[in-house]
């Protein structure tokens, strides 16, 4: 497919009609919609796609402009979550009455306690959101409009203070990461920050009609999966074309701690969990490359002979001697996957990309590489 100028000028552009879905809440370390968008635009009529770490769905939803399907797995929850929405259709009218049916008759269960939470929310808004929360958890499978409203409810969960309408709905955070609750606690008290009493329907009605308007794309087959690529089998029920991911870079291991209130709102532990059980291992540059080997391996049974492995990676230079380009290397050896090219990925334009999260100590940006390979046939 010829690739079109203002198509890509449409999906720089996070606030046009057609991409508003694919911010519905931020995702630490996400990379440009551009990236898988440009690399699918080479796939053929049919073609299907996997991301063995999906994050929060970019190459997902890349697929579902370009009319592809497309499957993904995470370990975190909280990606998983995200990810599920971007494959969602749906009237604004259906989420809106299933937020007000909740609000008006769920009773919330487990308010926590404690000066994180006093401080965190306002006491009418922490009551709603624990409504909200209770009846998803309370559910073994959710219906479309639930995926949504628990996606739309990440998203806003927390992020800055305005100074006029609310548009989150705790006091002062940022929105790609949840800060630990005694730095929070501390930044507020010190800045006598007051948390924002928030009228939670009108803002979900905001929300959603502004994220599912008209222009979105047309849904298209696909599934999102919970668990550990190393490993995951038997839930796919089709051999893919493509494989466009990125791993987490060499050194980069924080995806769960870093996003604990909205793993809280997901039902975690109102505590921060620090153990990162399912996330690749980064003790050493050894075992990282051999936990990434088996998700090269496993994605390898699930595609089709010929099958295209497109990986956009890098590591904090802090944390590794080697190179991106080399710890990528070893980690395709003997594993089915034919290595044809690598090279640099450029400078990031977008301040959420991996790279723009970790400069070095002379304030350059990771070095970060694209690497395209073959299965073998
Ligand atoms: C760089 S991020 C992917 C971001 C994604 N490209 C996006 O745009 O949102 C790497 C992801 O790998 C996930 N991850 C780490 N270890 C994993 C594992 N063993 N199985 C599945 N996902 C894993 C992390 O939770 C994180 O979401």
């Amino acid at each position: 497919m010829q690739l079109k100028e203002a198509d890509l000028k449409i999906l720089e552009n996070k606030m046009h009609p057609r991409v508003r879905l694919n911010a519905i809440c931020p995702y630490f370390t996400m990379f440009p919609l551009t990236f898988p968008y440009r690399v699918l635009s080479n796939a053929k009529k049919g073609d299907t796609v996997y991301d063995p770490f999906c994050g929060r769905g970019t190459t997902n939803y890349a697929a579902r402009l370009l009319g592809i399907s497309s499957y993904g797995v995470d370990s975190n929850p909280v990606a998983y979550a995200i990810a599920q929405s971007k494959l969602i259709s749906i009237k604004p009218k259906e989420v809106i009455s299933l937020c007000q049916d909740i609000l008006e008759n769920i009773d919330p269960n487990d308010i926590p306690i404690g000066e994180f939470w006093k401080w965190a929310y306002n006491s009418d808004t922490l009551i709603e959101v624990c409504k909200i929360r209770s009846f998803l958890n309370s559910k073994k499978r959710l219906t479309k409009a639930e995926v949504v409203l628990r996606a739309i409810v990440l998203g806003v969960l927390h992020g800055p203070l305005m100074k006029e309408q609310s548009s989150y709905l705790s006091n002062q955070m940022p929105r790609t990461f949840s800060t630990k609750p005694d730095y929070s606690v501390k930044y507020w008290k010190e800045r006598s920050l007051v948390p924002p009493k928030v009228d939670m329907l009108s803002l979900i009605k905001r929300k959603t009609h502004y994220i599912f308007n008209e222009q979105l794309p047309e849904k298209v087959a696909g599934k999102i999966i919970l668990g550990d690529s190393r490993k995951v089998n038997g839930v796919f029920n089709e051999k893919f074309d493509w494989v466009i991911t990125s791993p987490p870079y060499y050194g980069m291991s924080t995806y769960e701690q870093d996003q604990w209130l909205r793993n809280w709102f997901l039902g975690g532990s109102e505590k921060v969990d620090y153990s990162n059980k399912a996330q690749l291992k980064h003790w050493s540059e050894k075992a990282f490359v051999k936990d990434l080997s088996l998700v090269w391996k496993n994605a390898a049974t699930n595609c089709k002979p010929g099958a295209k492995l497109v990986v956009r990676f890098g590591a904090l230079p802090s944390k590794s001697d080697k190179t991106p380009s080399e710890l990528l290397k070893d980690s395709l050896a003997d594993c089915g996957w034919k290595l044809r090219t690598i090279h640099k990925a450029g400078k990031p334009v977008d301040s959420k990309r991996q790279s723009n999260q970790f400069k070095n100590s002379a304030g350059k940006y990771i070095e970060e590489i694209d690497a395209f390979a073959i299965l073998n046939s």
